[in-house]
């Protein structure tokens, strides 16, 4: 793509998002300046994925470090307990999250002055936001055991790309990985109801990197794997427990349902950082639930009756059994996870 879903300027201590709500119509970029901005951009989804919005929230704190160095130390420290706490507040799936700003605690509360405390925290989120393009990567090179050599044919869950990410992405890169490394690909995009993150952002990406694909609705997944060639299913994921229970965009459990019963591999592309050994299964992972106008409405426009009820579970949970293999940046892990997770984080 020709500009990045996220970037920080490190001289103004600016992050500029691309408003990834109005994508593909619009490409309109957002300039953020306060910890609270990053916290409202990341719970309207203004950036969204899980680790763009972990890499997002770790500026958001160096933000606040930057503007209130001048106070008194004490009162520094109050400001960046004040803005972890909402930034931690802005959505609760996505473990990256809570991953980054934690990297960013030890940073922040281990300095003993306030000069100390910017240059640690500035050096945390620089390396957060490095060592994500390096995991995607990796993430995609482990892949490549997996990707048929002649013809590809994937499919894909929401938006796992570059724009969920600082560059790359897990999932949809594997796709674009295998399409750049000359292998015959073709990709089927599920539209992912009810913010159709599939129809609008993940083939937005693809049509910039030329890759083959095609949109179909969430609910043709079963049929478009007994009826035509899937090699596999490659998706993202929010949260992975210790069992191997996966927390991923709403529609996830559904598809790998389908993948079962069709015989066709699931693969989880999983940073390590999404990775949460205190979770110890899929249960015990809080589901964010957003508003229902994200059902009864498609950009505003009413689509169902006026005051019809919706219920609108953001996230499912793929049960351990159903997955394949979590891809990681490590190597690709097999069942049972809760003993090849371990193993796989301890390196
Ligand atoms: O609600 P979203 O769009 O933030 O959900 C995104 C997903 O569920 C992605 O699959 C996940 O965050 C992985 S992105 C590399």
């Amino acid at each position: 793509m020709s500009f990045r879903a996220i970037e920080w300027n490190n001289d103004t201590s600016i992050l500029r998002l691309v408003d990834q709500k109005l994508l593909p119509q619009t490409t309109c970029f957002v300039d953020l300046r306060t910890a609270d901005e990053v916290a409202s951009a990341i719970a309207d989804m203004t950036v969204r994925g899980a680790p763009a919005i972990g890499v997002a929230a770790a500026f958001g704190m160096v933000m606040t470090a930057r503007k209130d160095e001048s106070l008194a130390f004490h009162l520094l420290q109050n400001a960046m307990a004040a803005a972890d706490s909402t930034l931690r507040a802005s959505r609760p799936t996505a473990v990256n999250l809570f991953w980054a700003l934690d990297r960013m605690k030890v940073a922040w509360s281990g300095a003993v002055t306030s000069a100390a405390l910017v240059d640690a925290t500035v050096h945390t989120a620089l390396s957060i936001e490095a060592d994500d393009i390096a995991v995607n990567r990796a993430i995609s090179r482990h892949a490549m055991q997996v990707v048929p050599e002649g013809e590809a044919v994937f499919f894909h869950h929401c938006n796992t790309g570059s724009l969920a990410t600082v560059d790359l992405g897990t999932a949809l890169g594997i796709i674009r990985t295998a399409h750049e490394g000359g292998r015959k690909v073709f990709a089927y995009l599920d539209e992912t109801r009810p913010r159709l993150q599939g129809a609008k952002l993940s083939s937005f990406e693809l049509m910039q990197y030329g890759v083959p694909h095609a949109i179909v609705v969430d609910g043709a997944s079963a049929h478009i794997m007994r009826t035509r060639k899937v090699d596999l299913v490659v998706v993202g994921c929010d949260r992975v427990a210790a069992n191997g229970d996966t927390a991923n965009k709403i529609g996830t459990y559904n598809l790998a349902l389908a993948a079962k019963d069709n015989g066709v591999p699931f693969y989880v592309a999983a940073p390590s950082s999404t990775i949460d050994l205190d979770t110890t299964d899929g249960d015990a992972i809080h589901i964010e639930e957003r508003d229902s106008r994200e059902i009864t409405e498609i950009n505003g426009v009413a689509i169902a009756p006026i005051g019809a009820p919706a219920v609108n579970p953001a996230f499912d949970v793929t049960p351990a059994r159903l997955i394949t293999g979590i891809i990681t940046e490590f190597g690709i892990v097999s069942p049972p996870f809760t003993t090849s997770l371990r193993a796989v984080l301890k390196r």
